[in-house]
């Protein structure tokens, strides 16, 4: 399906809200910087995650567009904060807030991006405990990966969870409460958000050892020079796999070398996306859950 055209129309709704929110912010180069990390757009997977989950409960993507546009706000402050702490350049293809105006004003930026997602989110205040939720796991995520917490595959998921799968789950939570879904409906879409959220981010450590920072906008081979536990790396090693021996390896060699960890990555993304399926497999079928079934497949076969 044309799954870019899917998010480019469930961006537009959360853009429509981001724009209402700039307004106001002192001193101008504050408001710079953060008008910069909105106007800089990525792929808005969790935005559609939002919407379609709203829809898939019965509500509106419409209506669920505020919430969209929060939990896009707390990414994107995720993002800034991670792109400090990784000494990352670029984002998105452009350099990155802290490059640009340097570390203080990105932390700075990151205060203000999460405290708009909140007083989007304060419009249902039920939001702002699935945020909360997500913005206390993201924090632990990024500390874990700091302190070498992860270093086999039930660590690493545990990681991946409140790193990146958190904020997927709490995307699809909110998409259910704005929709009107019931308990059942709203814990089987956080399930299937928070799987489908480690499968997205095991794909990203996969395309960090495959990929070129051209085609992502943001540089490869990071977690293996910052040390980062990727699921692909930590598999290399414990196979026997030196991190010295891939850190001399240019691209094509190290897919090379760690081929069969990233076949392994790989087979690890699908049983995520098994476990996703299984929870989706609770909500009645209509075209709301057939798409989020495909943004499912798309997440573990993507290549930006
Ligand atoms: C990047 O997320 C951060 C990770 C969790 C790996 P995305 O790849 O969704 O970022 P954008 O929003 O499309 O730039
Ligand atoms: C992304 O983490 C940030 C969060 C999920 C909070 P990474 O450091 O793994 O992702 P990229 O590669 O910079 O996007
Ligand atoms: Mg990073
Ligand atoms: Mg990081």
């Amino acid at each position: 399906m044309e799954i870019e055209q899917l998010l480019a129309e469930r961006a537009d709704l959360a853009d429509a809200e981001l724009q209402a929110l700039l307004g106001g912010i002192k001193p101008p180069e504050l408001a710079m910087a953060v008008a910069y990390a909105i106007a800089s757009k990525g792929k808005r997977i969790r935005s559609a995650l939002v919407t379609l989950s709203s829809e898939a409960v019965g509500g509106t993507a419409y209506d669920a567009s505020f919430a969209a546009a929060s939990i896009e706000l707390i990414h994107s402050s995720s993002l800034v904060l991670d792109d400090v702490i990784d000494k990352s350049e670029k984002r998105r293809g452009s350099d990155t807030v802290h490059k640009k105006w340097g570390t203080d004003m990105a932390l700075l930026t990151v205060q203000v991006l999460a405290a708009l997602s909140l007083k989007l989110a304060s419009r249902d205040p039920r939001l702002i405990r699935a945020i909360a939720d997500s913005l206390l796991y993201m924090g632990e995520g990024e500390a874990m990966e700091l302190v070498d917490y992860a270093r086999d595959k039930n660590t690493y998921i545990d990681l991946a969870f409140r790193k990146t799968g958190s904020l997927f789950g709490s995307a699809a939570e909110v998409g259910s409460l704005v929709g009107g879904g019931d308990e059942k409906q709203t814990e089987s879409l956080l399930k299937f958000g928070s799987h489908i959220g480690i499968a997205f981010q095991i794909r990203d450590d996969i395309l960090d050892c495959i990929s070129s920072e051209n085609d992502l906008g943001k540089p490869v081979k990071k977690d293996l020079f910052m040390g980062r536990p990727s699921i692909v790396v930590i598999d290399a090693l414990n196979s026997g796999i030196s991190l010295d021996d891939m850190m001399k390896c240019n691209n094509g060699q190290l897919m090379h070398l760690v081929s069969d960890s990233i076949d392994y990555a790989e087979e690890t993304a699908r049983e995520e996306l098994r476990n996703a399926m299984a929870h989706i497999e609770k909500i009645d079928d209509s075209p709301a859950r057939e798409k989020l079934i495909t943004l499912g497949e798309y997440i573990i076969s993507r290549s930006k």
